[in-house]
């Protein structure tokens, strides 16, 4: 039933004919160095198909799959509280739709699909962008004994069409591909388009609503993940114009900090009506204590179901750890000068910028 193993194999198997294996193994060498990673692995794999102990393509297929696919999959796997309340809530909405057409964007290893299907769902199809990840997806469903009621596509969600991919638009939408800022995978955009052209109209979304919480933070070990000064007798500073100006993620526990405001919500997503179309929003925030702001810490709280929630807030050990964006010079704040803060996002990328004149040389 899973359509993803041949759709994923384009280009290099039309090259297969006629060639070598000592010229496989060059041309997916060749395909690694041009950074085409999910070729030279599927160039690796044919290899392994003809000659399944070929240490040379294990280990090039393996240092492509390496580059192609995010360390992260694995921690996520293992967040069991994110895993619980996608459960729960899945348990709950197909419960309450009985032979409903689930459409899951972002199968991953097939986790929610699986769900779904367990949990009594008997048309599931589980679109995946990532082709490596796709075809791994629909092994893991066939392995697990699901793949009667899961198909796996090695596509784009938005790429889909319906009847081609879908056989009739969905009822129930499953999808997490948030990063720890929220909106980093494109969640707007892709739910926005399922809405349009793969969901009934009455389809339930999962996750239905999503809010963004930011709070000032002073923390000089996090300031130095992005700055540098003098050091070992050199002035390193001009290295900074390569910092980022926007957020990444880590463990705000981990890092000796102080906050130095109250969280703040900074946007609010309906995801049955959210589009992509950029935000901004201008906040004034009363310090809660003097001192030096080097960053804006934020999360999300991601409602999936009404009264399920899952979120990635700092008191929370969460697999998607923080979004913390440092600001690029140090500000003295203090709790009677509010400081003027903008949040933006472009439908991708939240970024915030602070007004202030209170810069710490
Ligand atoms: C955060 S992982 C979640 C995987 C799985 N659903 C789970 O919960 O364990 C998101 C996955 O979605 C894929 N993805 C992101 N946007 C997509 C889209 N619009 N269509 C298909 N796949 C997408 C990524 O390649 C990635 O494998």
């Amino acid at each position: 039933m899973n359509s993803a193993q041949p759709q994923t194999q384009g280009a290099v198997t039309e090259i297969r004919d006629g060639l070598e294996l000592g010229e496989f193994l060059r041309w997916g060498r060749e395909l690694h160095h041009q950074g085409r990673y999910e070729d030279a692995a599927r160039a690796f794999e044919l290899i392994l198909g003809m000659d399944a102990d070929n240490q040379e393509a294990l280990i090039g297929r393996n240092r492509a799959v390496r580059r192609s696919v995010p360390r992260w999959h694995w921690e996520m796997l293992h967040d069991e509280e994110r895993a619980e309340l996608y459960d729960r809530a899945i348990r709950q909405a197909v419960a309450a739709a009985p032979g409903a057409m689930v459409l899951d964007i972002g199968a991953g290893s097939g986790l929610l699909a699986m769900m779904a299907a367990r949990a009594g769902a008997r048309d599931v199809v589980a679109c995946e962008g990532q082709p490596s990840v796709a075809e791994t997806a629909a092994r893991v469903v066939q392995v697990a004994g699901y793949d009667d009621a899961v198909r796996v596509v090695s596509k784009m969600s938005t790429r889909m069409t319906v009847p081609g991919d879908l056989p009739r638009r969905a009822d129930l939408l499953v999808t997490e591909i948030v990063d720890c800022g929220l909106l980093g995978e494109g969640v707007l955009g892709t739910i926005a388009h399922a809405r349009e052209h793969l969901l009934a109209p009455d389809a339930t979304i999962m996750p239905s609503r999503g809010r963004i919480i930011a709070q000032l933070i002073e923390s000089e070990p996090l300031h130095r993940k992005n700055h540098v000064g003098k050091l070992y007798g050199f002035d390193l500073a001009p290295f900074n114009r390569l910092s980022t100006l926007e957020y990444f993620d880590s463990r705000l526990s981990k890092h000796e900090h102080r906050t130095l405001s109250e969280p703040m919500t900074v946007f609010e997503f309906d995801f049955y009506t959210a589009d992509a179309r950029p935000q901004r929003t201008e906040l004034t925030v009363r310090p809660t204590a003097a001192g030096t702001m080097h960053a804006v810490a934020f999360w999300f709280e991601m409602e999936l179901l009404p009264g399920i929630v899952v979120d990635n807030a700092p008191e929370h050990d969460s697999h998607w750890k923080q979004a913390i964006q440092c600001l690029p010079l140090p500000l003295h704040v203090q709790p009677d000068l509010p400081v003027s803060l903008v949040a933006a996002h472009d439908g991708e990328c939240v970024r915030f910028e602070v007004e202030s004149e209170e810069v710490v040389a």
